[in-house]
């Protein structure tokens, strides 16, 4: 996720493109640049860092003011945050500056064949290519060049071009990825979101998939990639600043709920070829490296251990490799039997965890391979494992994770099915099936969005209930843990999460009415098995609430006080839905009880102590 504004209009632009992306800082902090046209001239100001970096090299560098320019805030996905993998991106000739916000999926492809035919490439990004594209266009006008582009193009693409030809001119695109218009008086503006323009305009209009725009101080015309102009729907905010940035959500945890569609399906793209084949190829680790290990260590802390729990099952049971899964801060100081044949996979959103640091560091002092998943491209995570592979969750605001969290389960069951694909352990139709099921989680995510009122509705009833449990087995347990964990870092309320099986050693003993229970139980092969733990709690006064597929409901009806029912997955992909669900529960739960959700108390979301 990036943030990319656009400017075309009497103002000096540079202060209203400044302005616009420190309101966008939100979708991605890791390195920003501007992109101004005057006359013939284009000037370019770029600077890895935050967007008072750029400010400060802007100052510096004086670049002359103009009509028109485009900016760019980044949340790397290709590329190191770099000044050099900084937007804008230039063409071989300087005269076309390009600012991206989505993931070109076939880059490496059209990179090469660009490269064949004599540009010349300065960065490690794909969006670079985009500029070489419309490059080629050169004897096209602005907006025909960036349509074949576009069409050249895989993958998600919000756009913002500028070209010396055309000075007075701001072309966008977009497909998968927003782009928003501001109607100004005499002055237009471009932008991933609204908050970047709210404080000049209140006329807005959406761009829709696959249309390419023309912004000039008087006003836009939107066209499909053929060239046939599109009607143009202007309507009106009405909501306020704080609430636009986070997109007309009260928080940005709830926002982040919401995103999770996205964010998984920015997680797969351009990871699963036809025939259902995994394409990891920025893991740049020698297949035989993979063929050779024995043995797979998971070590994470909080919200990432319970994707690595999730991991454990998948690869034990896709892959038949021995997996051990640690808390990171326990790994080292249990001297764990390590070798150069293992496989330690360090799972951490922000990649600066300390204990998960030293416990790859311990790893790779051992021999050990070591594969970082992260959400933050060049984090020490990412730098200091032999290979990465990244969640694509876009900034995270909220310190609870919860798109982070989705993204990890989903990189993990790519990564899971990977290892399984070369290493031969699973037939290619099967793996061909579970791709095919990944691919529809965005959807199903979206249609669990939907229990929303059901959640909302249960919180209130529950909002003063002490304590909680979370129950279920194999895959449904790391869920459960995480509804569990959920609960009590943002409504501060006592939940424990617990394998179903384990509760009548001992636990059992603390459920009596008032103790409301909650039950996952989606994984078909335990599902019977977790049921009739859950009579036993209903037989202790517990309040049970049960998270069951579609089709399954009748079984707990007479079991459950609520019944929360999820579309059907796989075992163990269904960990994805089933947790969206459990993050609502919470949220509206520590709402209900008046608590500040994006900042409870006594947390950091990056924790940098042992
Ligand atoms: O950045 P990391 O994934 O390494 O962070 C690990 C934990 O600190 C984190 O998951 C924490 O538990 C969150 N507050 C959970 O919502």
């Amino acid at each position: 996720m990036c943030g990319i504004v656009g400017y075309v209009g009497p103002r000096p632009p540079l202060q209203v493109l400044i302005d616009g992306l420190h309101r966008l800082e939100y979708r991605g902090y890791d390195s920003a640049g501007v992109a101004l046209v005057d006359g013939s001239r284009l000037s370019v100001v770029k600077r890895a860092g935050r967007i008072a970096d750029l400010e400060e090299a802007v100052a510096a560098a004086e670049p002359p003011e103009g009509r028109v320019g485009v900016g760019h805030t980044r949340w790397a996905t290709h590329g190191a945050p770099t000044t050099l993998n900084a937007h804008p991106h230039t063409d071989c000739t300087g005269t076309v500056a390009v600012v991206h916000n989505g993931i070109v999926e076939n880059w490496a492809e059209l990179k090469s064949e660009l490269i064949r035919r004599g540009h010349r490439f300065i960065s490690d990004t794909d969006t670079e290519v985009i500029a070489h594209l419309v490059e080629e266009g050169s004897d096209l006008s602005l907006v025909e060049a960036v349509a074949e582009a576009m069409k050249a193009a895989e993958g998600a693409l919000a756009l913002a071009v500028v070209r010396t030809d055309q000075p007075g001119l701001i072309v966008g695109a977009r497909r998968g990825s927003p782009l928003v218009v501001g109607l100004g008086e005499s002055e237009t503006f471009l932008a991933s979101d609204i908050p970047a323009f709210l404080s000049h305009t209140r006329r807005v209009v959406v761009i829709e998939d696959d249309r390419v725009i023309e912004i000039r101080d008087g006003g836009v015309r939107i066209f499909d990639l053929d060239g046939v102009e599109q009607p143009l729907v202007e309507k009106v905010i009405e909501w306020d600043l704080a609430a636009a940035e986070r997109g007309g959500y009260p928080t940005f945890m709830l926002k982040e709920i919401h995103e999770q569609p996205q964010a998984i399906a920015d997680t797969l793209r351009g990871r699963t070829a036809d025939g259902g084949v995994i394409a990891l190829r920025e893991l740049e680790l020698p297949e035989q490296i993979l063929r050779m290990v024995d043995k797979v260590f998971v070590v994470a802390c909080g919200t990432s251990y319970h994707a690595a729990m999730m991991a454990k099952y998948a690869i034990e049971r896709w892959t038949r490799l021995p997996t051990e899964i640690d808390i990171a801060s326990e790994f080292r100081y249990r001297d764990p039997v390590l070798d150069g044949r293992s496989l330690v996979i360090g799972i951490s959103q922000s990649g600066e965890t300390i204990d998960t640091l030293a416990a790859v560091r311990y790893a790779k002092a051992q021999r050990s391979t070591v594969i970082g998943v992260s959400n933050v491209v060049d984090s020490a995570l990412a730098r200091e494992s032999d290979a990465v592979l990244y969640t694509r969750a876009g900034p995270e605001i909220g310190v609870a994770a919860t798109k982070t969290f989705t993204t990890q389960l989903v990189a993990m069951q790519l990564l899971g099915l990977y290892l399984a694909q070369v290493r031969g352990t699973m037939d290619p139709g099967t793996i061909g099936l579970l791709v095919a099921e990944l691919q529809a989680l965005p959807d199903k995510v979206g249609k669990v969005l939907q229990t929303e009122p059901q959640m909302e509705d249960m919180a209130r009833r529950f909002a003063q209930v002490r304590d909680f449990f979370f129950l279920g087995r194999s895959g449904d347990f790391p869920v459960a843990m995480e509804g569990a964990l959920k609960l009590k870092e943002i409504a501060y309320v006592r939940a424990e999460g617990y394998a179903a099986g384990e509760m009548k050693h001992g636990p059992i003993a603390l459920v009596e009415p008032g103790v409301v229970v909650v039950g996952v139980a989606t994984d078909s092969h335990v599902r019977q098995k977790t049921l009739s733990n859950m009579e036993e709690m209903k037989a202790r006064g517990g309040t049970i609430v049960m998270v069951v597929e579609e089709g399954t409901e009748d079984e707990v009806s007479g079991l459950a006080d609520e019944v929360v029912v999820i579309p059907q997955s796989p075992d163990l992909l269904c960990t994805v839905t089933a947790v969206v669900p459990l993050q609502l529960l919470a949220y509206h739960i520590a709402t209900q009880r008046g608590l500040d959700v994006d900042k409870p108390r006594n947390l950091a979301k990056t924790v940098t102590v042992e």
